[in-house]
């Protein structure tokens, strides 16, 4: 089985190296030659546990490789796996399938026998057909457009690969679908359900599901919200909901909003998809607009706790990607939270294991620290803002060795307001009561 994933970003990588694990014969492809050259070095784009072993580990092996010439390597493919960009379009929320559509273009002159050309992008419903249009006017080459999204985590995408949930399979006809039942014969070990349907569900179903983790996670953000006012404990609500197995416990974590290369961009999506069908989608629609307003309000809730006044205090942020495990900045928290305190004159330092290099393209004014230490020293608020599992046992002692000020706060809920009760702390969490 030969494989081409086309474009060697954070789906395409992961899924490239994790084929090549799986004993295929795998070829990631990019325009990007740096990038190519770099991954031929064993240096990776991107920050994600795990990855740059794998890869080392199959590149020496043989059957990953990396390479720019589509022609050489397409035409000899089994299976050639679309991973591109699918961003949300400029001014309006639609996906731009720009980089889709170019690619099934380009890869349709070199096919040269039956390929299966799989969408691994998320795409809104009705792509996968018009790749197949484009590619069927410029070849006549034997082919079949399967959908295949992806369900990976930033931070545990290997694992999520390597053992999925379920794998979903939208496909046309049989002979497809003994390819992709081929290429995931490898998880059958563990009895993965795969779920094959039609191109069009299978486009639907991804779409579907992230914006239902979105609405949940909105769910229990506002519930937080309502939890500050009756003085209740969100942490003993989503426990008591998520014990209930129709509810389950997952994605019930009251945050500063939820952010990432995926849920902002596909609800966006799936909006646009609704209006254009004339569907009422008010619930997505709902969240959308929710969880863009939430990351700014939370920069409100330090100034009001502070006294309503943050000019030229010290103000300590702990984490800068949108999750752990991660150095992705998009659509992080604290692209919205930080310039909000820097229009009010408040002086920020920040510290982030991973993601200060990505962080430093986006957030200019402030400086960055390379350790805890150093980030809170002088300082007068300390902002918890990715849940790192270093910031996880932040004590009251430790804290004083260093801070000037007496505010803490955490917006993942990590820290333990038991030991921060007799001490000269103000911790705020989310959802919970202020100490
Ligand atoms: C998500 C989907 O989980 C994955 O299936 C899809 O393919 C890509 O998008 P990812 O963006 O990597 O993955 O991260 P995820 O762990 O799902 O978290 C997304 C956002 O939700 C983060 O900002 C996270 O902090 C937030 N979140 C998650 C919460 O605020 N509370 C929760 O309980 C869970």
């Amino acid at each position: 089985m030969k494989i081409v994933m086309l474009g060697t970003g954070y789906v395409g990588l992961v899924s490239g190296a994790c084929f090549s694990d799986f004993g295929f014969d795998v070829t990631c492809l990019d325009k990007d030659k740096l990038k190519i050259k770099n991954l031929k070095n064993g240096v990776m784009p991107i920050f994600e546990p795990g990855l740059e072993d794998l890869v080392k580990k199959n590149f020496l092996s043989g059957r990953l490789k990396f390479s720019t010439d589509q022609r050489a390597h397409v035409k000899n493919a089994d299976a050639v796996f679309i991973a591109v960009g699918t961003p949300t379009r400029r001014g309006d929320g639609h996906a731009d399938l720009t980089y889709v559509y170019d690619a099934a273009k380009e890869i349709a002159s070199y096919l040269n026998g039956y390929t299966v050309i799989v969408t691994k992008s998320t795409v809104p419903v009705g792509t996968s057909q018009k790749i197949k249009e484009i590619i069927k006017k410029n070849t006549n080459a034997e082919f079949d457009v399967v959908s295949n999204p992806e369900f990976l985590r930033e931070g545990s995408a290997i694992e999520d690969f390597m053992r999925p949930n379920r794998v979903v399979v939208g496909h046309e006809n049989k002979k497809s679908k003994t390819v992709l039942a081929s290429i995931y014969k490898p998880l059958f070990l563990f009895e993965t359900p795969i779920l094959y349907t039609d191109l069009k569900s299978a486009e639907l179903i991804k779409y579907a599901s992230n914006a239902f983790l979105a609405v949940k996670i909105s769910f229990i953000n506002q519930m937080a919200d309502l939890c500050e006012q009756l003085d209740t404990d969100i942490n003993d609500i989503a426990k008591g909901m998520g014990l209930d197995k129709r509810i389950g416990n997952k994605f019930l974590h009251p945050g500063p909003g939820y952010g990432g290369s995926c849920f902002p961009k596909d609800t966006l999506a799936l909006v646009e998809t609704s209006k254009q069908n004339d569907v009422n989608l008010s619930i997505v629609e709902t969240v959308v607009r929710y969880n863009r307003d939430r990351k700014k309000s939370l920069a409100r809730k330090i100034i009001n706790l502070m006294g309503g006044d943050v000019t030229n205090k010290k103000i300590s942020v702990l984490g800068l990607s949108f999750k752990p495990g991660t150095d992705d900045m998009r659509e992080s928290p604290s692209l919205d939270l930080i310039p909000e305190l820097l229009k009010k004159k408040a002086k920020i330092t920040a510290f982030d294991p991973v993601a200060k290099n990505e962080a430093k393209k986006f957030l200019k004014k402030i400086k960055y620290a390379e350790s805890i230490h150093e980030c809170i020293k002088g300082s007068d608020c300390v902002v918890l803002l990715t849940e790192w599992s270093e910031f996880r046992s932040l004590s009251p002692e430790f804290l004083s060795g260093f801070m000037e000020g007496k505010y803490i706060f955490d917006f993942r809920n990590v820290l333990d307001p038991n030991v921060f009760k007799k001490s000269k702390f103000k911790l705020y969490q989310i959802g919970r009561e202020k100490i």
